[in-house]
């Protein structure tokens, strides 16, 4: 995994808000925070039905994400010692791959009570401080439903911009499509430059 230094930020009503890369120990608090979560909004690909109530699986993905050095987690927790909980999430995936290994792309989750408040800027700001000093990771590439302007504006306000679309991308049970939105950031912004000279 790629790490980070733990991050404390406060909301506007001053509750303090942890960041952090989870370790393997946070495997049952992540999948209940997942479980939970996918009930709140329409814009997950995985029903909450599909999501397996398997600690192990949870674990062996954390794993996974502890051992690749182009991967990042990290959560958003609340400190309360007694009954801290996970209020959000966010994944990068970057390939081993070489010819991939400069991209990668991110998924986040704010849990539904605690949206609105800054949670999921901070996460994105983290992780975007994270490639900066990443060796080989210049672009963030991430996938929105084109009906998810909340996210859009978001990704928008760091610099993300669309580069595609894919058509009728996601399928829902009432057979109607949404579009995904493609949209990708350059975080080291002379690369992007020296690309755009190239081609
Ligand atoms: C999208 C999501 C991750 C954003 O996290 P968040 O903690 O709610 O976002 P923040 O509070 O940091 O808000 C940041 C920005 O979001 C946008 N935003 C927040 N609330 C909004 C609202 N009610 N209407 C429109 N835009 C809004 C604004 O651009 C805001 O900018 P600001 O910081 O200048 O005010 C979160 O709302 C969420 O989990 N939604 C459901 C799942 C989802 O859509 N995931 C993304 C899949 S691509």
């Amino acid at each position: 995994m790629g790490f980070m230094d733990s991050r404390l930020i406060h909301l506007e009503n001053g509750t303090p808000i942890r960041l952090r890369n989870p370790g393997i120990a946070d495997a049952r608090r992540i999948l209940a925070y997942r479980k939970k979560e996918a009930h709140t909004h329409d814009f997950e690909v995985v029903t909450a039905e599909e999501i397996k109530d398997d600690e192990e699986l949870q674990r062996k993905w954390l794993f996974s994400y502890i051992q690749e050095p182009n991967k990042l987690c990290l959560i958003a927790e609340t400190l309360d010692p007694r009954n801290s909980e996970v209020v959000g999430m966010l994944d990068f995936y970057g390939h081993p791959w070489l010819r991939l290994a400069h991209h990668g792309t991110m998924g986040i989750g704010v849990a539904l009570a605690w949206r609105g408040r800054g949670i999921g800027r901070a996460l994105i700001q983290t992780m975007i401080d994270w490639t900066h000093r990443h060796p080989t990771i210049e672009k963030i590439y991430l996938g929105v439903w084109a009906n998810n302007l909340r996210a859009q504006a978001l990704y928008t306000s760091f610099g993300f911009i669309e580069e595609s679309r894919r058509l009728a991308y996601f399928k829902l049970d009432h057979g109607h499509y949404v579009d995904e939105i493609v949209m990708a950031l350059w975080v080291k912004d002379p690369l992007r430059l020296a690309y755009l000279r190239s081609s």
